[in-house]
């Protein structure tokens, strides 16, 4: 069976957990392969609400195994908190169901505290990041000092570990940042307890997936973040420090290309991005509150895991049309088509101005990019509120074009859009 991919199409909160939870239920195995807890993902089961971080969304479905894949950074302690609060509503997360790779990195106390005092120097640049220590957890990665989940199963060398990783971390906060020393023997004793406790989550993740996908079993890759936070194609620098991005659920679960199925990249009707970095169509004003809604709705515009209002703009082709090129998306899923309603025109960005030229594509450096100036298409809006409808045909007219004007202009087929954050709110084209 196939290795289906689901893949944020703009900044992020696209809607990747609902969809993720849609797709779960004729999925054997969900994997989250990039980012940590800065993911927020809410899903709606009739009505209950489900706010996700590190568990993959395919959890609700109690015929799903769940793995959190090497690409991850996992923070114990959230991971613990989020288990416990999804095992009181009744859903099973033992470690039949809930596995974690041997070789996923973990985020400590330090890394967060790091997270915080970078933010704090970097002043008016700030990126704006969510302070879940995902930065500092990645830089140890990739300087070769991280500490992997496997030290769960070795008490005695995790111990030591922490004890050094805090040692030196303390030395950096202190002597640049000025900030507080963390308590290694306090650290070194909560994961000493989490190691208790996850222990048994412990699989070799490659190896399971490559099992399973042989054995015939069905596996979801559920994208954190989105194409335009990702490390190397996104707004460098206000990015997120890992790849959300196809290539990385390959790096991220260490499975082959081979295995590729759908690629399927999730976009809202609209676009919204929480944190700095440019917005080339980005709105203020009336109309900005409008799409972001005044947070008397659930699935309003305010972030998932730290409740900042999101700033928001029309859907940019511009973007789509790269994410369809980076990520090779087959198809695309548009949530959030019901927040156009009742509007008399919608706009969309298909080109940018620069420098007095006209360009279809995204620069890949900020400084162009900043200077990028919206070229809008003007589409007809619809007055019918959506949310019942079940059916393309029983949507106005204006929204089956709209639809149509964005698989004809990415040139990647719409192959469902969402009208209402619940299960079945879901129109399959
Ligand atoms: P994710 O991070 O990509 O999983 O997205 P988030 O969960 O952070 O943000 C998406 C928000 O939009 C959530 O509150 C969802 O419940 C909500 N949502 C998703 N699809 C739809 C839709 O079609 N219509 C409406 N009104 N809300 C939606
Ligand atoms: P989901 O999975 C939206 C943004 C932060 C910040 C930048 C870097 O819910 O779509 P980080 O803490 O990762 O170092 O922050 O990335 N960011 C997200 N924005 N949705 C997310 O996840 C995000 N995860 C990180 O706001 O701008
Ligand atoms: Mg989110």
């Amino acid at each position: 069976m196939p290795l289906d991919m689901i893949i944020g199409a703009q900044w992020g909160d696209e809607g990747k957990g609902r969809v993720t939870d849609l797709l779960a239920a004729q999925t054997d195995i969900v994997a989250r392969f990039s980012g940590g807890d800065n993911a927020g993902h809410t899903v709606t089961v009739q009505g209950d609400i489900f706010k996700l971080h590190l568990i993959p969304s395919g959890i609700i479905h109690s015929s799903v195994t769940c793995i959190i894949g090497n690409g991850v950074v996992l923070n114990p302690a959230v991971l613990l908190r989020e288990m416990a609060a999804l095992a009181e509503r009744g859903i099973d997360v033992s470690p039949n169901r809930l596995k974690i790779s041997r070789n996923t990195h973990l985020i400590t106390p330090a890394h967060i505290a790091l997270d915080k005092a970078k933010e704090a120097r970097r002043g008016n640049e700030a990126i704006g990041t969510t302070l879940r220590g995902i930065g500092p957890a990645y830089t140890d990665k990739t300087s070769r000092v991280g500490l992997r989940a496997e030290l769960f199963a070795n008490p005695e060398e995790l111990a030591d570990q922490i004890q050094a990783h805090i040692a030196e971390k303390n030395e950096v906060l202190t002597k640049i940042y000025g900030a507080e020393p963390l308590d290694a023997d306090a650290v070194a004793a909560d994961f000493a307890q989490f190691a208790q406790q996850l222990r048994d989550h412990l699989v070799d993740g490659p190896v399971y997936l490559d099992k399973a996908l042989r054995n015939g079993r069905s596996v979801l890759a559920e994208g954190a973040q989105g194409t335009f936070l990702d490390l190397d194609h996104g707004t460098y620098p206000f990015v997120t420090s890992s790849a959300p991005t196809s290539g990385g659920v390959l790096v991220g679960l260490g499975v082959g290309p081979g295995m590729v199925g759908r690629i399927l990249g999730v976009a809202k009707a609209f676009t919204s991005r929480v944190g700095g970095g440019p917005f080339p169509a980005e709105l203020d004003g009336e109309m900005a509150e409008r799409l972001r809604g005044s947070g008397d709705k659930p699935w309003d515009e305010y972030g998932t895991t730290t409740g900042r209002p999101r700033r928001v703009g029309w859907l940019d082709l511009v973007m789509l049309r790269h994410a369809a090129r980076i990520n090779g998306l087959t198809e695309l899923f548009m949530t959030k088509l019901d927040i156009l309603s009742g509007l008399n025109e919608i706009k969309v960005c298909n080109a940018y101005q620069l420098d007095g030229q006209t360009i279809d594509f995204y620069p890949s450096d900020i400084p162009s990019l900043s200077r990028c100036q919206p070229v809008y298409d003007t589409l007809p809006g619809w007055q019918e509120d959506i949310m019942t409808t079940r059916q393309l045909a029983d949507l106005p007219q204006n929204a089956q074009n709209y639809i149509q004007f964005i698989a004809d202009e990415t040139g990647v087929p719409v192959t469902a859009v969402s009208v209402g954050p619940g299960r079945d709110q879901v129109i399959h084209l």
